[in-house]
């Protein structure tokens, strides 16, 4: 694990978009992995800058979303695709058709999340997964307790993610879905390249469990201990209770 402590999450937005270009450079059709949440925000400016400035075309990326709500009516601004869409898509030239996510409004969940699997691995694997944590040492919507070998599957959010999501719903817990659908920890430990960005003290005890604790279910996020490529992008918030 390669740890980055940058001074302001703009920096982290720069490197992580260096990353990207570096990718978009070396291969014809590029898989990018893409978060939501607050964390990868200034990666996606940064992106929409470079692509403004004419220095990055993400025209023949493809990329892959890691969860979604399940319940949320589709013109619903929190929706993940919607807050994709608006975060990242719009900013950059990626074209939506190949901006994909897990179908939270499907009827036959299991075969919804079994058409997204294949989808990730039809279009060869994800290159460069961007990724946020979650104060309870959530990665995706793995919860505490997640197998370590889970796929894409229904999930249950804690009481916890819920109430640190209600910022994005006017502060009122209850609006915040109590379902999602979301890529397994082991789908997650397939893609080439994991970086994870935390910024902030509510971050401190996730970020510890993550690179100095024991692998437990109990903190998903110790997984990535056994990927062979993953860069930790901290600032110095999220970092002081490393060793
Ligand atoms: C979002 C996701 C979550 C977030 C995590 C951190 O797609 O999968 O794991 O990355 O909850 O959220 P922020 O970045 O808002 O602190």
């Amino acid at each position: 694990m390669e740890i980055v402590i940058v001074e302001t999450q703009q920096q982290a937005g720069e490197l992580v978009a260096e990353a990207v270009v570096a990718l978009v450079e070396r291969k014809a059709n590029p898989v990018l992995g893409v978060a939501t949440g607050s964390s990868p925000g200034a990666v996606y400016r940064e992106l929409g800058r470079r692509v403004a400035q004419g220095r990055l075309s993400l025209k023949d990326t493809q990329a892959f979303m890691l969860d979604e709500y399940v319940g949320l009516p589709a013109d619903h601004p929190q929706r993940y695709r919607t807050v994709i869409d608006r975060e990242f898509v719009q900013p950059t030239d990626i074209d939506p058709a190949n901006v994909h996510g897990p179908d939270g409004s499907a009827q036959e969940i299991e075969q919804a999340c079994a058409d997204y699997e294949r989808a990730i691995t039809n279009a060869g694997g994800i290159d460069l997964q961007i990724l946020g944590i979650g104060t309870d040492g959530h990665i995706a919507f793995n919860e505490p307790g997640s197998s370590l070998g889970s796929r894409t599957r229904l999930k249950t959010l804690t009481r916890q993610t819920r109430e640190d999501n209600a910022r994005f719903f006017d502060d009122d817990v209850a609006s915040v879905p109590k379902h999602c659908l979301t890529q397994g920890v082991a789908t997650i430990m397939e893609a080439r390249h994991v970086v994870l960005l935390a910024f902030g003290q509510s971050k401190v005890e996730a970020i510890h469990h993550m690179v100095e604790g024991s692998v437990s279910a109990m903190w998903p996020a110790t997984a990535l201990q056994f990927h062979p490529h993953v860069t930790v992008v901290l600032d110095e918030s999220a970092a002081s209770r490393l060793q």
